[in-house]
């Protein structure tokens, strides 16, 4: 306690610290959005869920985000002529939450090139196994059926390729002799879900800088 009668700096205000603003890309239950969502509401996390967009309606996760209070879009590429006007559109919706950083968490459509020319270098994706091994939308059933004793989740910068852009973070899960698709998509979406929120929340903190294929949490040195 200071008795001095002359004012300091203001005490710093929370509400004018801008904070990272996330969009979250979804196509199904949401676990990962629903683990975003709890750890938002920690102002120490950095980072907010500002929008919530769905490549299709009536899943999961969009409850997940009203029930959270945080707007939604869905932007569902039948109702599109073809993929380049369903990106533009795309575009468009996640642009209208001025995201800091784009999270695609169980999203299962490629994003375009109108995407990437606006988000691309701050969109972010998780996926089930260890990436470069068994990209695409059957990662846990390719990596059992291949016979491995060793998976986990990567979380990756999103690029025009498919699972192909540079790592920022793996964990590794182990396989069960007797593990099916579904009891080794649970036990890798548990270590999934907590990795993808610490990445995201030091990306918010701390930055992500990427050169060439490594990527790295953080300013980098002389940054
Ligand atoms: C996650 O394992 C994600 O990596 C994969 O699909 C799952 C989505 O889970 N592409 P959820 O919708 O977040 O529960």
């Amino acid at each position: 306690m200071t008795s001095s009668s002359q004012p300091g700096p203001p005490p710093p205000d929370r509400a004018s610290v801008p904070t990272h603003r996330l969009v979250v890309l979804v196509s199904g239950g949401g676990s990962n959005l629903g683990a975003l969502l709890d750890a938002h509401s920690d102002p120490a996390y950095g980072a907010r869920v500002v929008g919530v967009v769905s490549d299709r309606p009536g899943i999961a996760a969009l409850d997940r985000a009203r029930d959270a209070g945080v707007p939604t879009a869905v932007v569902a590429l039948r109702d599109f002529p073809d993929r380049a006007t369903w990106d533009r559109a795309l575009t468009e919706a996640v642009g209208v939450f001025s995201p800091d950083t784009v999270v695609a968490a169980g999203f299962m459509k490629l994003v375009g090139a109108t995407f990437l020319g606006r988000f691309g270098g701050r969109t972010v994706n998780t996926h089930p196994a260890l990436l470069p091994s068994f990209p695409g939308a059957h990662g846990v059933r390719d990596a059992l059926a291949y016979g491995v004793k060793v998976s986990g989740c990567s979380v990756i910068v999103v690029d025009e390729g498919v699972d192909a852009g540079p790592i920022i973070a793996q964990e590794t899960v182990p396989v069960a002799d007797d593990d099916t698709e579904e009891t080794l998509h649970e036990r890798i979406k548990v270590v999934e879900r907590r990795l993808l929120v610490d990445v995201v929340g030091r990306i918010a903190r701390e930055g992500l800088s990427v050169e060439g294929r490594r990527a790295r949490l953080g300013r980098g040195p002389g940054r």
